[in-house]
């Protein structure tokens, strides 16, 4: 038996599609859907992500821009910057890409987001609203993941999960969302003994640890959706995910390949968050 590729790619084009009424509702009332991307110092992959993001801007009407900071800068002028941001009222989406150069602490940053503009939902009051089950922007990638699983119709409720790596942007979100859905939920990372032992039990396994070949198919529970979050170069450039993508295919039911998985999903959840800001700030029905 193969797993059932979860195509990311074509399922991220159908969210952008799904998009395109809510932006034309905005329009008509003259307003035009404004992403930022804030980028700090020249890192090569940081230019590749976010050139993403922007095409899909492009492909949608949203008008999307980036502003490329010196890694010389200093904090407080980036804090300038994007209070420039948060008081311009024709951006409704603001969004700092990480990594950060050393020495700049991504929290503090994330903490001068207006909340309302914060696409990413990293600012303490969105991920505080997530914990609390009253979340206004979900964190992109651990959307993704939920979506890919939904879409594809995978049972959440009583199901064991286990999600490898705890990082705020992909594997504590997915695991508080995964919970949300009354699964029973395992986290495991670097310092988990006997890994197998947790993800052969796993009905839903998502693997975020950025370890390429970590996880290989006699880990993985025959019939388990396994959704690969990560993203590593081997030695010869190619771009691999967390998972062995043969052995695993030959025991899941369903699996994300890499690329065309979570990655292609991850932009279309910024922009689905985005177009929420802009109808947040702008709709007078979405007062909260
Ligand atoms: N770098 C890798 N993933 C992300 C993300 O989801 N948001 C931001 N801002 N930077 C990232």
């Amino acid at each position: 038996m193969s797993a059932r590729t979860l195509d990311g790619k074509a399922l991220g084009q159908r969210v952008l599609q799904a998009l395109a009424p809510r932006i034309a509702r905005l329009s008509q009332q003259g307003i035009t859907v404004k992403l930022r991307v804030l980028r700090v110092g020249d890192d090569p992959a940081s230019k590749v992500y976010v050139g993403a993001k922007l095409r899909a801007c492009q492909a949608i009407g949203i008008d999307g821009g980036d502003i490329e900071l010196p890694a010389q800068i200093t904090p407080g002028a980036i804090f300038e910057q994007i209070s420039m941001l948060n008081r311009d009222r024709s951006v409704h989406g603001i969004l700092v890409q990480l990594p950060l150069p050393r020495g700049f602490d991504p929290h503090l940053i994330a903490m001068q987001l207006e909340p309302t503009k914060d696409v990413d939902g990293f600012h303490a009051v969105n991920l505080g609203r997530l914990l609390q089950g009253r979340a206004r922007f979900i964190p992109c990638t651990a959307a993704g993941v939920i979506r890919l699983l939904d879409d594809a119709g995978v049972e959440l409720r009583g199901q064991n999960a286990v999600v490898i790596g705890r990082s705020e942007i992909a594997g504590k979100p997915v695991a508080l969302l995964l919970t949300e859905r009354d699964a029973t939920v395992t986290v495991c990372h670097s310092k988990t003994r006997d890994l197998a032992a947790y993800t052969r039990n796993a009905d839903v396994l998502v693997v975020a640890a950025g370890r390429a070949g970590l996880i290989d198919g006699s880990m993985v529970k025959p019939g388990a959706a396994v959704i690969d979050v990560g993203v590593n170069r081997t030695d010869a450039g190619a771009l691999v995910g967390d998972v062995d993508q043969v052995s695993v295919a030959m025991r899941a039911g369903f699996l994300t390949p890499v690329p065309g998985g979570v990655g292609p999903m991850t932009v279309a959840m910024l922009m689905e968050n985005t177009v929420r800001a802009a109808e947040l700030q702008c709709l007078d029905e979405n007062v909260q």
